[in-house]
């Protein structure tokens, strides 16, 4: 099967959003990224509450939000997600992991946690019982157009072998950070089921959205090789 795609939003045209989300929508992506930060967590501010809820309102495609603050539990309840939606938290946001596990899947949303490029994949060990996903972060968080940190997709590997070995082959890896289509290949390969597709691709501006995806399509035919 080949990886899912998720629109990393902040990487739209912000002053034309409703053209890109509205064309993203056509081609037929299969989630909006939606990056949350708070200033303090992360040095940088992206998309409010507000502004996705409007998003929301416009087109019909799943939502994935990827909480960058602090206290990830203050604002889980006030997300709009259900069933079909992603919501991840970062392992060093918060003292509570398994609350903010318990208020995602009170909305009804299915829950990951974000590794950060210095968190090793054991640390999710207490938590593989009850988490759907893993986002994996390939750059520092917090600004698009980051150069990939070493290793990285060697961890996309090594933690889809520890997750099976614990007989995880369910819980799905997400990739987040400078995915661009070559890579995109190698990250599906080594276990990568959902790429967060940004300012190294979807929105480089070389291709249509459809395009994009398409190509992505293309290049992610093939899974876990290790
Ligand atoms: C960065 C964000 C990403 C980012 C990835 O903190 O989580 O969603 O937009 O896109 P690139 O690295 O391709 O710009
Ligand atoms: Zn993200």
């Amino acid at each position: 099967m080949r990886a899912e795609i998720t629109a990393s939003i902040m990487c739209a045209d912000l002053l034309n959003l409703e053209k890109d989300i509205k064309a993203l929508e056509k081609a037929g992506v299969d989630y909006f990224h939606y990056d949350i930060m708070d200033g303090h967590f992360v040095p940088n501010m992206t998309l409010g509450l507000e502004t996705i809820c409007e998003i929301q309102k416009r087109v019909n495609v799943r939502s994935d939000f990827h909480l960058l603050v602090n206290n990830p539990e203050e604002i889980i309840p006030l997300l709009d997600a259900g069933e079909n939606d992603l919501v991840s938290f970062h392992y060093q946001a918060t003292e509570d992991i398994e609350k903010c596990i318990e208020l995602i899947h009170e909305l009804g949303a299915k829950a990951g946690i974000v590794l950060d490029v210095k968190d090793s994949y054991e640390l999710l060990e207490p938590y593989i019982e009850k988490i759907e996903f893993v986002n994996l972060m390939m750059i520092t968080p917090g600004f698009a157009g980051q150069p990939l940190v070493d290793g990285m997709i060697e961890k996309i590997m090594e933690t889809r072998k520890w997750l099976d070995s614990h007989k995880k082959n369910n819980i799905k890896i997400m990739v987040d950070g400078n995915v661009n289509y070559e890579r995109a290949r190698l990250m599906h390969k080594l276990g990568g089921d959902i790429l967060v597709a940004g300012s190294s691709s979807l929105f480089k501006g070389d291709m249509t959205f459809e395009e994009s995806l398409k190509t992505f399509a293309e290049y992610t035919q093939h899974k876990a090789l290790y």
